[in-house]
């Protein structure tokens, strides 16, 4: 991943001591990782940091690909981002990504490792090169490489020190995000396009993309999804992959409020606005100024209310609560929600305009069983090594017959029963295997199966238990349909078989009744 960043030494600003830049830098490492965002801006922003911090030219962090062993200059395979690749052994990046040698040259184009191609795909001649490899329970993980182009830029033995110390963290930090590295070989596997949220299944890939597109803009997005399947996770990734990230991102939950208070949580209340009130608070539009507001389950908000945050939505004008002033507030708006807001509006119990106002971004989070297996494993696997370090059991994993069990569960309370039943796991298992015994899965609903997923099924978004119940029911389609059209009859003939109860269908095959009503479309 060629992840360089070409700093200018003239525009680092006020200078830092070169000692502090290097101790500050070990010393963010952690909290740069925290954080929730697109794994390539994470690698920018390290290689940036280093270059600085070793007043070079640039750095670049490479990471082996643990599925075919190629140096990646990125993380992400975003089109429109050029991506280097080099094959194992290829150039010096290559010959220390093999060996585990750090490598340290002064006349980088006379060494025999050099790579005149390698150099011409980067688009970069260095004279010095400083790389390091990135090393982690024994494999290597990748390559730290810093370049100058200057012949006095050439690296010295306490910049070796420094760079062998700053490769070894980032190979701790490596653990904490979407990268996973397996012990029993080299390289890195991404599992996500986010830091932190798990998942490469297709369903995933296509909210991952709107996600990224929405954040581009200011424009209110509306997330829909059963309970537990990440609405709140990837509210936030809107935030942090947003041009407001340094910004606040603020969180409303609208079913934790009582009536009467959620007009002043909102907005704010002056002093004297009602007993008790005996100073001004602001609200919590005012407090996710420049930023985010992250309206949560946004279907319990009352009626009242959905006026007021309409007006507030439309021109981004409100008073607070005892006030007469109308003030603005600069905000991105995104509200979650688990319910059918459409029906909600049909039957008055959701103002209509609203709800037209705030799916200007409509998002449908899939369910976790219509992610297929591959993204239950990864995620269970996630969980188990996340947890396991936070309840310091050692290392743990999942026993090898534990992988098609979770696969074949319906999973009704979705990512955060998983979370839950891994940390139960987790907690009670003695040894550092988890087995199907450990964690503790209820019966299968009546119908459902223990096969696996087909990609098909995850493909079309309908449960294999779902698919599983209408085979018995022999439901038969003609060959040679497109993908579209098998969606629409299977659903068709799901709905039929309840006897045209639009909501019982859309429970069989575990979709909401909005996404139902498209398919029929
Ligand atoms: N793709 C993912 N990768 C990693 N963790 C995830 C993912 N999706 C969800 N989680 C975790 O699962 C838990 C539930 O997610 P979250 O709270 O975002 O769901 P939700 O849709 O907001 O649920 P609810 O509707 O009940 O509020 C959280 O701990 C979250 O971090
Ligand atoms: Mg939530």
């Amino acid at each position: 991943m060629s992840l360089q960043v070409h700093s200018d030494r003239a525009m680092l600003g006020p200078r830092m001591s070169e000692h502090e830049q290097r101790f500050e830098l070990l010393a963010d490492l952690g909290a740069m990782v925290a954080g929730e965002v697109e794994l390539d801006d994470l690698l920018g922003t390290f290689a940036a940091r280093v270059a600085r911090a070793l007043g070079a030219d640039g750095a670049t962090l490479w990471l082996i690909d643990g599925a075919n062993g190629e140096i990646r200059s990125r993380v992400a395979t975003l089109p429109e981002l050029d991506d280097v690749r080099l094959p194992a052994g290829r150039g010096i990046v290559g010959h220390v990504a093999q060996t585990g040698e750090l490598v340290n040259v002064r006349d980088a184009a006379s060494d025999p490792r050099w790579a005149e191609d390698v150099a011409e795909r980067i688009g970069y001649r260095a004279t010095s090169i400083l790389t390091a490899p990135i090393v982690r329970r024994d494999q290597i993980r990748g390559v730290l490489q810093v370049v100058n182009k200057q012949p006095s830029g050439a690296f010295t033995e306490r910049d070796e020190e420094f760079v062998r110390v700053l490769a070894e963290q980032i190979g701790r930090a490596l653990d904490y995000t979407t990268l996973r590295g397996n012990d029993a070989q080299p390289g890195l596997t991404l599992r996500g396009r986010f830091n932190h949220v798990i998942g490469t299944s297709p369903a995933m890939a296509a909210v991952y993309e709107m996600i990224v597109r929405a954040a581009q803009t200011d424009a209110t997005v509306l997330l829909h999804g059963e309970t537990g399947t990440g609405k709140g996770l990837l509210a936030r990734a809107i935030h942090v992959n947003s041009a407001r990230r340094e910004s606040p991102f603020v969180h409303v939950d609208c079913t934790t409020l009582p009536e009467a208070l959620v007009e002043s949580e909102l907005f704010g209340h002056e002093r004297g606005a009602y007993t008790g009130a005996d100073s001004r608070v602001i609200g919590k539009v005012e407090a996710a100024a420049g930023g985010t507001l992250f309206l949560d389950e946004i279907g319990e908000l009352p009626l009242l209310l959905q006026g007021k945050l309409l007006r507030f939505v439309q021109e981004r004008k409100f008073e607070r609560v005892g006030g007469r002033e109308t003030l603005t507030a600069d905000v991105r708006i995104v509200v979650a929600t688990n319910r059918d807001l459409g029906a909600m509006a049909a039957v008055g119990q959701f103002r209509s305009d609203l709800y037209f106002r705030l799916r200007v971004v409509e998002i449908e989070i899939p369910t976790l069983r219509s992610r297929g297996g591959d993204d239950i494993v990864d995620l269970a696997t996630h969980f188990v090594e996340q947890l396991s370090r936070r309840y310091r059991k050692g290392p743990m994993r999942l026993a090898t017959a534990t992988k098609p069990a979770l696969a074949a569960y319906a999973w009704p309370g979705n990512v955060r029963e998983l979370e839950n039943t891994i940390e139960r796991a987790v907690v009670l298992c003695q040894g550092p295997k988890i087995t199907v015994k450990d964690l503790a899965l209820e019966a299968p609903r009546a119908g459902s199966t223990t096969g696996t997923f087909s990609a098909m099924d995850s493909m079309i978004g309908i449960p294999v238990a779902a698919v599983a119940t209408a085979a018995t029911d022999e439901i038969s389609l003609p060959p040679n349909l497109e993908l579209e059209e098998v969606e629409r009859r299977y659903a068709k003939a799901i709905l039929d078989r309840e006897g045209g109860n639009q909501s019982a269908a859309a429970r069989a095959l575990g979709i909401s009744r909005n996404k139902l009503a498209r398919l029929l479309k």
